[in-house]
């Protein structure tokens, strides 16, 4: 069994196009800690920041959302219309938006998902929009009144950016360039011109462009060899012809990339990498995606709500192996790219579970509890420890759907639990790494060990340091003292997010049931003391 012991570290980085990422070399800090006595109620752990030794930064991106036509996630979630009685800017709800723009999303992946890979734009531009069926999710008609300008509204009012995904599947290199030409080409083209008639006469930003969606499976079953040759011809063709996207916020372009862990995975990685590294003047791309879901089995057969402690512990013992499958397609980057100029983008991640009951299974509707709140963190945190090749990270998706932000019933709005750790880690958003180190010890649960507590610490642009503490325990309390290497903390606050029960969940009827409470730690001689409670998590800034 592995030690719990929690080094955190950061590789070696040295030049990208992503923006925000700072060229810092750290070397893996090293040395194991032997495994303390089982903790007892409030043993105290103690924690080392060392802030001399920063790391990568945290790109803003990974903390990104995916809004797919599935559902309620767009119509209802985001779009009611301009003459909905649920209040509204151009057709799209005000309280969503108001919602997300605490989160300061940094970018919005749409329109899917197995969507993109049918989506084709024109029935969603102009004043007649075709209706048409989403096969994919319950065979439901899409009325394409949520299309190009909609998405890009709605991008725009909730202060983000946004990463298309264009349709390789059953679509053609010629469509997607035609679209992206109508996106972003300033108005002398036929295109172009015809995007100001429909009311956008200045070309939109496409900061990042997905070319294709898991073409491994709905995306087309494609072999890696028959989606490379995809990959090349649509880097080529599909173009971004906005003036102000030429020097400098170039689009940055995302290949499809691995569903898990494994040969099949490994491989496709491997025929992607090294395409990249044989590159020549009419192909790029700047990211590899990642697509892997917290599901134990499939068909997801875990309730979103009502379970216990076991569900709990194999929940967050399936999401740790998010750090071993991100190592192992690393590995395979650094193997082609030991510059770390493409960033590993793991565009879908979340739990998924079984569909609330009486729900459309089509529509992929669950709760999302306390268990969520702690699996996200855990996600975060993951992300952050590799922070110098995963550069941004979609959670799959932002409303109503999978492990969503947000649920609206009608008018009614309620904020997850996730949501709340999201808007507790916007300070992360671009933040320096910093190491830690500490002894987790363990929690258990029948077979199951897992780590007590994670922790990540971050300096951000401001210089003030911020600390995520996540406690796994479900059970027992744990006192944390932490030590800045190389400074003197004086006092740390910020909030907690727990609850009654490991499946706490927010509802219509009690939307905060599962809500932050202000933190304060203790100085105790030179360490920051403070408890965390169990199952939650806790981010304090510190001064
Ligand atoms: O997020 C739901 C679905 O999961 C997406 O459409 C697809 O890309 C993935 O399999």
């Amino acid at each position: 069994m592995r030690l719990p012991t929690r080094v955190g570290r950061c590789g070696n980085q040295t030049g990208s196009a992503w923006s925000g990422w700072t060229v810092l070399a750290l070397a893996a800090v090293g040395g194991a800690v032997a495994l303390a006595a089982p903790m007892r109620a409030a043993d105290q752990i103690d924690v080392t920041v060392d802030i001399s030794r920063p790391g990568a930064t945290i790109h803003r991106n990974i903390f990104g959302q995916f809004a797919e036509h599935l559902g309620t996630g767009i119509y209802e979630g985001v779009w009611v219309g301009r003459d909905s009685i649920i209040p509204n800017t151009r057709g799209i709800r005000n309280d969503v938006v108001a919602a997300l723009k605490a989160l300061r999303v940094p970018n919005v992946r749409w329109p899917g998902g197995c969507f993109a890979d049918e989506y084709h734009w024109r029935k969603g531009v102009g004043r007649e929009r075709a209706v048409s069926l989403n096969p994919n999710w319950g065979g439901v008609t899409e009325p394409n009144t949520f299309g190009t300008h909609e998405f890009m509204d709605f991008v725009s009012q909730i202060g983000s950016e946004a990463f298309v995904s264009i349709n390789v599947g059953s679509g053609t290199p010629q469509e997607a360039a035609e679209w992206l030409e109508y996106l972003t080409a300033a108005p002398a083209t036929s295109l172009g011109k015809e995007r100001g008639d429909n009311g956008h006469p200045a070309p939109y930003k496409v900061a990042y462009l997905g070319i294709g969606n898991e073409s491994w499976d709905c995306g087309g079953n494609m072999s890696p060899e028959y989606y490379l040759s995809q990959l090349k011809i649509y880097s080529r063709f599909v173009r971004n012809f906005n003036p102000a996207q030429q020097e400098k916020d170039r689009m940055l372009k995302i290949a499809v990339g691995p569903g898990g862990s494994g040969p099949r995975w490994t491989e496709w990685t491997d025929t992607i990498m090294k395409a990249w590294q044989a590159r020549t003047w009419s192909y790029d791309y700047d990211g590899l995606s990642l697509h892997t879901y917290t599901v134990v089995k499939w068909p997801p057969a875990h309730a979103s709500v009502g379970f216990g402690e076991a569900e709990y512990a194999e929940i967050l013992k399936k999401t740790l192996e998010m750090d071993a499958i991100i190592a192992e397609h690393s590995a395979i980057m650094d193997k082609y790219d030991p510059e770390k100029k493409v960033a590993l983008v793991v565009d879908e991640w979340g739990g998924w579970y079984a569909p609330l009951p009486g729900s459309n299974p089509g529509f992929l509707v669950q709760q999302n509890s306390l268990r969520d709140a702690v699996l996200a963190a855990l996600n975060l945190n993951i992300f952050a420890r590799h922070a110098d090749r995963v550069r941004m990270a979609n959670i799959a998706q932002m409303v109503n759907v999978l492990q969503a932000m947000i649920l609206t019933d009608q008018a009614k709005m309620l904020l997850t639990p996730t949501y709340h750790v999201f808007r507790m880690y916007v300070p992360f958003q671009d933040a320096t790494f910093l190491p830690v180190a500490y002894d987790a010890g363990w929690y258990t649960k029948g077979s199951i060990a897992l780590p007590g507590i994670d922790v990540i610490a971050a300096k951000d642009g401001a210089g003030t340091l911020w600390l995520a503490l996540t406690s796994v325990d479900p059970n027992r309390p744990a006192t944390i003292a932490v030590r800045l290497a190389g400074a003197r903390a004086v006092t740390a606050s910020g909030e907690t997010l727990t609850a009654e029960a490991v499946d706490s969940v927010n509802t219509f009827e009690a939307p905060n049931a599962v809500t932050p409470k202000p933190v304060t730690a203790k100085v105790q001689d030179d360490r920051l003391v403070l408890t965390l409670e169990p199952k939650s998590v806790t981010v304090v800034s510190v001064r």
